[in-house]
């Protein structure tokens, strides 16, 4: 079954999507570096690598399916926020809005009765599960804990011991 151009477009987006998450985690990361949390920082880092990894499941499926990756422009990511809260909140709010755009996909794909493109995002929708988890969690210890030096230091201490 051939790619139809509408889902090949759409999977091209998230692919430039998935590459602006790394780049936005990746700003979030110099943020942090620059604020001192190395264990922040290096959370990020992970994090960005692995949205690279995301958009690599869309670059080897559209080859897959015998479609052209077309790269495009990525957006420039914010380089400041308001506090440590605030990017994490900032975080949190993206990871949401990807759900919604895998969510749409999805729907697309439906609409255009491609069943293997509807099973290559089970995936992701499984995974955005675990994405605003992450985050949410995260945002909550700030929440509860608040951002004085000994609150930051601990998380921060935390976040350092990311693995993948
Ligand atoms: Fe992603
Ligand atoms: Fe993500």
């Amino acid at each position: 079954m051939e790619l139809k151009r509408e889902m090949l477009d759409a999977l091209n987006s998230q692919l430039n999507a998935e590459l602006y998450s790394a780049y936005l985690y990746l700003a979030m990361a110099a943020y942090f570096d620059s604020k001192g949390l190395k264990g922040f920082a290096h959370w990020m880092r992970v994090q960005a690598e692995e949205e690279v990894e995301h958009a690599m499941k869309f670059y080897d499926y559209i080859n897959d399916r015998g479609g052209r990756v077309i790269l495009r422009a990525i957006e420039k990511p914010p380089t400041e926020w308001d506090s440590i809260t605030d990017a994490i909140r900032a975080g949190l709010e993206h990871e949401r809005a990807v759900t919604e755009a895998i969510s749409s996909l999805v729907d697309l794909a439906r609409k255009l009765g491609d069943k293997p493109t509807e099973v290559f995002l089970h995936w992701f929708i499984e995974e955005q599960v675990e994405e605003e988890k992450s985050f949410a969690e995260i945002l909550q210890a700030l929440q509860l804990a608040g951002e004085s030096p000994q609150a930051l230091l601990l998380l921060d201490q935390r976040l350092a011991q990311r693995k993948d």
